[in-house]
């Protein structure tokens, strides 16, 4: 009698358990991309400037544009100039904002830090969005498949990896002086979970993930923010421009999203629509089934796109 009560008061107390953190998750998602749409942290407090790296396209530009639009002056740094004028131009007549460019391969690794630390040290910068990042292949791929392994590699640790430790070292002292900040960083669905058949540009965002979450635990005491943006797929250059539905984001609607969750979440899919997709795949594709052989030859099989809609990537991808 004695044990059977027992085991009662631990089984109710399980489901009281796991009720109260479902219960939990549906106010953290409910806040954060429903609440947020009507109240939103005013980004201005954090300083008037925001530094945007890989600004010129994609969700980069996207960022910049909406934190142009939501009041703040914008540094763009990127790696080609001309691209730079335009996106910087094209704020300065919309938006009436002062931008500042610098061009930057951070592909080329320690070397470009000096010359960015310097074009920031006059400007009170109060964001930090680190968003550059590539790929080394355009389809699902085995390691031993990517193309000029040798300099890819390189390539894109300095880009996806280097980049974020530095240029946050470059901003957090001042942010740490003036009591508030605010860093995002760009991460991606494929650095909450392990990604066959994209293992490097996986394990990069892995640890734009862990440095986000480890950064933030160190800082929120002194008012900075950092959040880790982890987005499925957004219709850019990246993802050659694939057509936007609800699976798919376009730029715009991802950032403008994204961006009111600040305040909100420090670790986020960015909207309702990654954030639902994030849980299905949790439900549906356990890491044993992810990682398992067969489930890897399948998902290799489907990188075969047919020549019409290569195609008609091609034209896209010129366009922008
Ligand atoms: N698109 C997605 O579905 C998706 C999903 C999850 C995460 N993400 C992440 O989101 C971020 C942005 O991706 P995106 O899709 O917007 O990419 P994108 O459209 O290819 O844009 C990349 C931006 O980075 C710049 N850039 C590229 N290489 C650079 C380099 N070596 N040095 C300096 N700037 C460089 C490009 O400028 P230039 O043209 O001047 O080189 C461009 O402004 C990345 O970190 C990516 O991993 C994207």
């Amino acid at each position: 009698m004695l044990l059977s009560d027992t085991l009662a008061t631990v089984g109710v107390l399980t489901v009281l358990w796991h009720l109260l953190r479902l219960l939990w998750s549906c106010w953290r998602g409910f806040s954060q991309y429903f609440i947020s749409q009507f109240w939103q942290v005013d980004l201005r407090r954090y300083g008037q400037w925001a530094v945007v790296t890989g600004a010129t396209s994609g969700i980069g530009k996207a960022y910049a544009i909406e934190l142009a639009r939501r009041g703040l002056d914008i540094i763009l740094v990127s790696r080609s100039e001309e691209k730079l004028k335009t996106v910087a131009k094209e704020i300065e007549e919309i938006y009436g904002r002062k931008t500042c460019i610098i061009r930057a391969d951070f592909t080329d690794g320690h070397s470009i830090y000096p010359k960015i630390a310097k074009a920031l040290q006059e400007l009170e910068i109060g964001i930090l969005v680190n968003n550059v990042g590539i790929t080394y292949s355009e389809h699902f791929a085995y390691f031993l498949e990517t193309p000029n392994a040798h300099k890819k590699i390189t390539n894109i640790i300095n880009c996806n990896m280097l980049s974020v430790p530095q240029m946050s070292r470059l901003v957090l002292p001042f942010m740490v002086t003036r009591g508030r900040g605010l860093i995002v960083n760009i991460s991606s669905e494929t650095g909450v979970r392990s990604h066959p058949l994209l293992s490097l540009y996986s394990a990069t965002k892995l640890f734009v993930t862990h440095f986000s979450h480890c950064l933030h635990a160190e800082y929120k005491s002194k008012g900075i923010i950092v959040q880790c943006v982890a987005p499925f797929m957004v219709s850019t250059n990246m993802t050659r421009h694939r057509p936007v539905s609800y699976i798919t984001k376009s730029a715009q609607g991802f950032v403008s999203e994204a961006l009111n969750t600040v305040g909100y979440s420090t670790y986020t899919s960015g909207c309702l629509s990654h954030a639902l997709q994030s849980v299905v795949l949790t439900l549906l594709l356990p890491d044993w089934l992810r990682l398992s052989s067969f489930f890897i030859q399948q998902l290799r099989k489907t990188s075969d796109v047919n020549p019409r809609e290569n195609e008609r990537r091609e034209i896209m991808g010129k366009e922008e």
